[in-house]
């Protein structure tokens, strides 16, 4: 009995894992298509013909250089920023709600997740104060990057169930409080700066 079943589960589950369809039984059952990623790949031409003129290595206006997948990864955020505010490209204020608009900034925000250094000011100004150095409370120190890292899953119970800081049950609900909670939730560092190419 194992020995027909098992087989027969293995490639079901290569099958799974390689995105093909299932044959069951004689009937093909195709998974349901998951959204495509909008990927670099797409959006390079878009850059090329948008960008480019202003920021190459050659030409950088305002010091910006986007003419590379990371140097475009390293200022997302100003990008994305800069497109829905409708002032990049400059001069082309409707470019935005095209569809080729639209589609860059569905890829600079897919890049978007948020960093130690977008909640350490909160963590300063809400937690660190009995959180630090040798008599942080409970032993749980949330005062540097590494700390705040290692402590996130306990600190994320906490957050959650609305015990700290203490007495501030509504800090939670506060849009500090739900920035706070989703870094805790997937607790990524700083990344370290891309240099981009002086012109
Ligand atoms: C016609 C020239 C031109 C084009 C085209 C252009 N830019 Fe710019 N961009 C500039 C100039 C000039 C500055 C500097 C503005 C300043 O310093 O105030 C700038 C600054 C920026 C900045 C940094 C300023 C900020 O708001 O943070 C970003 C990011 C940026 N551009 C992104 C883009 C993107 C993305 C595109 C293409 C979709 C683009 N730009 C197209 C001229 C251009
Ligand atoms: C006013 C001081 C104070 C502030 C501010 C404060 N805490 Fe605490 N924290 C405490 C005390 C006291 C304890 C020990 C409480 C206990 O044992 O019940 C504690 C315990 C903890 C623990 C350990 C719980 C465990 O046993 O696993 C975590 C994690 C924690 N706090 C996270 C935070 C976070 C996150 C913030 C900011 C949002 C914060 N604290 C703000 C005083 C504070």
């Amino acid at each position: 009995m194992h020995m027909i079943r098992f087989p027969a589960l293995l490639s079901l589950l290569a099958s799974v894992f390689c995105g093909a369809s299932l044959y069951a039984q004689g009937t093909v059952v195709v998974p349901p298509e998951p959204k495509p990623a909008v990927t670099y790949a797409d959006i390079a031409d878009i850059v090329l013909q948008n960008c480019l003129g202003c920021h190459s290595a050659d030409v950088a206006f305002g010091d910006v250089v986007l003419d590379t997948e990371e140097n475009l990864k390293s200022l997302s955020k100003q990008a994305s920023v800069a497109l829905k505010l409708g002032v990049m490209p400059m001069g082309d204020e409707g470019f935005k709600d095209t569809p080729d608009g639209q589609l860059l900034i569905a890829y600079l925000d897919s890049l978007q997740s948020l960093v130690y250094a977008d909640i350490a000011p909160i963590l300063q100004t809400n937690c660190v104060s009995c959180h630090s150095g040798p008599t942080a409370r409970k032993g749980v120190r949330l005062d540097t990057e590494a700390f705040a890292i290692q402590n996130a899953s306990r600190a994320l119970i906490m957050l959650g169930e609305a015990r700290m800081p203490p007495r501030k049950p509504s800090f939670k609900a506060s849009d500090d409080g739900q920035l706070l909670l989703s870094w805790f939730q997937n607790p990524l560092p700083t990344p370290k700066p891309v240099t981009t190419p002086q012109p």
